[in-house]
């Protein structure tokens, strides 16, 4: 298995290209399948989970060329409306693939997606909000089956407004009788861009960017083409390690997708400065510490959560770091604190103590912002970080190491 090795404390002084937002092309890749034709889907993040959903629509009987940034979908002969458990297991996102199988074969097959190393992470908002459609949902052998000749619009309403239920059943009411309403929908980017993508296919979706979401159903949808939005994760990634280490400009980026967080950075001393959509930061004299409190879109996002977790080991005192959104995504402070970073974690508040004095050492990645988080933490510490199971970062960063390694960090992969 691959791992990442870091000689930390190098200064961090460069650019970085980033890549389109995983979050945003994983939905749309499921809403590929709607269609009988082809998709073309530009600035497509060559990542392990975008691999994994190629896999699954080849599955299900689509066609997929990737080539370099360029995805190709061709669904005219989709015909097995199943998602297996050795894909879902691996990419909760899988799960996706739900709304639009249904929508076009008035059943479809997924299997329920199980924990993951955030905690339990349900999906019961997506099936209810189906039900809500007409639809009829059974849980067998691991699997949900869902079933309707065609989905009726209804009035829904998530008590959380969460970006994977509400994309789920934007897929599936795009092509419902009547008119569906979302309320408490997610307002996230990458939820937009779906909206507006399934828009430019042939859909009536209103109220794009708000709580309420209004989908008026039609009879066709038609192939078209779209280029992915900036990731804002990998973008804050790069940022927050700049607001650590020295200087990091990233190139087309969308500043407004990153409000919350530039506030942040700026706050801890750093310096911002926005030239159309490059974004650079620039450290400040010392890290002066700063608590956060993770929130939906546009508030601090949970998935910049472990990096700035990272950021505050070296402030100039203590901190406080809060997740709202998901309540035990901790996984990486045990493997900071292997860094000599004191941090404790009671229910979904992390305290972390400022000035550690971190120290290279071997750990272990749990997730993909956890390994983001890693990352940052071995280019602070002193001496050698070897990060096993790397796969998790492949999961959700392109050429992670390449990337740093050009902003001056000594961080190779091991195969
Ligand atoms: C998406 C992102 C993930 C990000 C998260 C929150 C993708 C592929 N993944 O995940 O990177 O961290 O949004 O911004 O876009 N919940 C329920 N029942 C449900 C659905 C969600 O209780 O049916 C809860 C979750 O446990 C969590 C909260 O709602 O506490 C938010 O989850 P959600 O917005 O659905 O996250 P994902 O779509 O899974």
């Amino acid at each position: 298995m691959d791992k990442i090795i870091i000689n930390g404390g190098n200064p961090l002084k460069g650019k970085v290209t980033l890549g389109g937002a995983k979050n945003a092309v994983l939905p749309i890749m499921a809403a590929s399948l709607l269609v009988d034709g082809t998709t073309h889907i530009s600035r497509v993040p060559d990542l392990r989970d975008t691999r994994t959903m190629i896999k699954l629509l080849e599955l299900v009987g689509g066609k997929a060329h990737l080539e370099g940034n360029d995805l190709w979908i061709d669904s005219k002969h989709v015909n097995k409306p199943v998602a297996p458990y050795d894909l879902v297991k691996t990419m909760r996102a899988s799960f996706y693939v739900l709304g639009p199988l249904l929508a076009r074969f008035g059943e479809a097959k997924v299997s329920l997606p199980g924990g993951c190393a955030w905690g339990p992470r349900p999906v019961d908002y997506h099936l209810q909000g189906l039900e809500m459609l007409g639809a009829k949902v059974t849980l067998e052998s691991g699997y949900i089956r869902a079933k309707a000749k065609r989905l009726k619009g209804n009035h829904i309403r998530f008590d959380f407004p969460s970006v994977g239920a509400t994309g789920n059943i934007l897929m599936a009411a795009v092509t419902a009788d009547g008119t569906t309403e979302i309320e408490n929908a997610a307002r996230e980017p990458e939820i937009m861009q779906l909206c507006q993508f399934l828009n430019s296919m042939g859909a009536k979706i209103s109220g794009i960017g708000t709580h309420k979401i209004f989908i008026k159903g039609v009879n066709d949808l038609s192939p078209c083409d779209v280029s992915i939005i900036p990731d804002r994760i990998e973008a804050g990634t790069f940022l927050i390690a700049g607001a650590a280490l020295g200087e990091v400009t990233v190139l087309e980026g969308e500043p407004d997708h990153l409000k919350v967080l530039l506030e942040k950075l700026e706050q801890t001393g750093a310096n911002i400065s926005i030239s159309g959509k490059d974004i650079c930061v620039r450290k400040g004299d010392v890290i002066l510490p700063v608590d956060v409190e993770t929130e939906v879109f546009p508030g601090y996002p949970t998935d910049l959560q472990a990096q700035w977790i990272a950021l505050m080991t070296k402030a100039e005192s203590d901190s406080v770091v809060t997740d709202t959104v998901y309540h035990d995504r901790f996984s990486h402070v045990a493997e900071l604190n292997r860094f000599g970073a004191d941090i404790r974690v009671l229910k979904n508040v992390a305290s972390i103590k400022g000035k550690a004095d971190l120290v290279g050492a071997p750990v272990m990645s749990t997730d993909i912002r956890a390994s983001a988080s890693l990352i940052i933490g071995g280019l602070m510490a002193k001496g050698k970080t070897e990060i096993s199971r790397v796969y998790h970062i492949d999961r959700g960063y392109e050429n992670i190491e390449e990337k740093f390694s050009s902003l001056g960090a000594d961080i190779t992969r091991l195969n």
